[in-house]
């Protein structure tokens, strides 16, 4: 562990005490899936108590756009479990995403999705797969924050966070170290993206060294997706950021076998959230023929993480002896494999039937008393020294030639700042750009001290104060030049904080 990290506090071990959990049914199927997944758990001996929430269609479709009523937050805030059936997000204007509401406000910064392969009962390429991804939860691309800035462009902001990036890579080893897993595959886009993505794989290799009894290995993301696709087996637990971990779960969970089998937990530091991957399958809605697996391995992770594990390995193993012997909603269901097409409710019969039971040849789940409590420290800022030299001045120019913004930007008085290049979609076109480069109307202006130092590998920018950077805006506005956004350029303890230009 990192000293210089505070302990947070550990989840809390249930093992026998009722536990108040807050339960949403969802839309779609949602209410079949959940129905049949807690006749399971209160079959189980698992000491739950369901509390049932408000949330989704319902309420989206009452007026109240966040899709979640006053009453839901209160339960969830007191019993700190979210069990959650898949919601319908309406179609149309104005509905936020219920689940990014739900991450994001009770900061879940952990999404947890193992796929495992069920064959050769469930039918799969990939018979002995078995990964776990584990997604960054709240940022990357997924802050939402995005604009138009001139008629040609929009921008959306991928904000990377240490103190997110340390959680999150935290998590995949104590994760690993939990579970047995053996080895942690890190996939991102750092050779493009060397200050975000950079970021991730630097904190990656920090905190990997912490954990030498686990491999840790990093992937380019796009041949790391393509070989996950194609030799899933060589996986073991994955961690990567907002998007990918979006992407890459999706072709994890439709290569073992069905969407309708994964569950996934949404973990913070006080509230988790146990839910299945897939959505409310409105197209087979209200005809108990959805299969309800994936809830109910989202409740299995739900008794593991506060501390229930051996109720959580009597229900996965009485589940894996179901789809053992052939029991099969229709989803999965193979001629010459099954046994019994079965419906949501006698899937859920056979489950309770066969609890205390164990799979003959699929592996039992065994998990050890403690498996499911992880616990991350409380992220300590480090202060940096963070020195402005210089500010990215974004215009607006409906002009096509670079050599002529370029030339009227250096003729500026610029407070004792000089023009140092213009790019276009980050690509250098002035001085000296090449006259293939196809240039939009938002020129991205640099400006540094005078006599700043042009090498970039030494790193000394002179340093420049805020009432320049003022100044030069003042300056730019009185001349005509329609600015729209400026980026302030740093160093941080002498490293340079902002990336060069394509070509510079
Ligand atoms: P979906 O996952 O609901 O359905 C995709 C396909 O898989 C459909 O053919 C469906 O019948 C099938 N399927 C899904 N779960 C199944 C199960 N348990 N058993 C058998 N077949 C199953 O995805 P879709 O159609 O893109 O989305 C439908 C709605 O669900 C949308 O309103 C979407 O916003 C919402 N959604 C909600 C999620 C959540 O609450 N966590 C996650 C994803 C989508
Ligand atoms: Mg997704």
């Amino acid at each position: 562990m990192n000293q210089h990290l505070l302990q947070e506090k550990p989840t809390t071990q249930h093992a026998d005490e009722v536990v108040k959990v807050a339960v949403a049914h969802g839309d779609g199927i949602g209410p079949e899936i959940m129905d049949a997944t807690l006749k399971i758990l209160m079959a189980s001996g698992a000491n739950i108590e369901p509390e049932p929430i408000n949330l989704g269609e319902k309420v989206y479709l009452a007026g109240n756009s966040a899709g979640i009523d006053q009453a839901a937050w209160k339960t969830i805030k007191q019993n700190k479990i979210i069990f959650k059936a898949p919601i319908t997000t309406p179609q149309g204007k104005g509905y936020k995403s219920l689940n990014v509401t739900l991450r994001k406000s009770l900061g879940l910064y952990s999404n947890v999705r193992p796929v495992a392969s069920l064959h050769p009962y469930v039918h799969t390429h990939f018979p002995n797969m078995d990964v776990v991804i584990i997604r960054e939860n709240e940022e990357d691309l997924y802050a939402g924050i995005e604009h138009q800035q001139t008629t040609d462009v929009v921008q959306c902001l991928k904000l990377i966070t240490r103190p997110g990036c340390e959680k999150i890579v935290r998590y995949a080893f104590e994760y690993a170290n939990a579970y047995g897993r053996k080895k942690v595959t890190c996939m991102l886009k750092d050779n493009i993206m060397k200050l975000t993505d950079g970021l991730f794989h630097k904190v990656f290799d920090e905190i990997a060294v912490e954990y030498p009894h686990i491999k840790a290995e990093t992937q380019i993301i796009d041949i790391g997706a393509a070989r996950l696709a194609a030799n899933p087996e060589a996986y073991d637990v994955v961690v990567t950021s907002n998007l990918y971990g979006d992407i890459i779960s999706d072709i994890a969970a439709e290569i073992a076998g069905s969407v309708g089998m994964a569950g996934s937990a949404n973990i913070g530091s006080e509230v988790a959230m146990f839910e299945a991957i897939h959505g409310s399958a409105p197209d087979i809605a209200g005809q108990n023929i959805a299969n309800p697996s994936g809830l109910i391995n989202a409740a299995v992770m739900m008794l593991a993480h506060i501390g229930k594990t051996e109720i959580a390995d009597r229900i996965k193993n009485a589940w894996l002896t179901t789809m053992e012997e052939g029991y099969h909603t229709a989803d999965v269901y193979q001629k010459d494999v099954s046994t019994k097409k079965v419906s949501t409710s006698e899937f859920a019969d056979r489950v309770i039937a066969n609890l205390g039971q164990k799979p003959q040849k699929l592996s039992a789940s065994v998990l050890d008393k403690g498996k499911g409590n992880i616990s991350i420290p409380t992220y300590t800022r480090k202060k940096e020294e963070q020195v402005l030299v210089g500010v990215d001045v974004f215009i607006n120019w409906q002009g096509a030639d670079p050599e002529q913004i370029g030339e009227s930007l250096s003729q500026i008085d610029a407070y004792k700042m000089k023009l140092k290049m213009i790019t276009n979609r980050g690509v250098k076109v002035y001085p000296n750009g090449l006259p293939e480069t196809y240039c939009t109307d938002h020129w991205r202006c640099r400006f540094v001290a005078d006599n700043a130092v042009t090498d970039y590998k030494n790193l000394s920018y002179e340093p420049i104060v805020y009432e320049q950077v003022i100044a030069l805006l003042s300056r730019l506005n009185n001349e005509g030049w329609e600015v729209i956004k400026t980026e302030n350029l740093y160093e941080f303890d002498g490293r340079r904080g902002f990336s060069l230009g394509q070509g510079e």
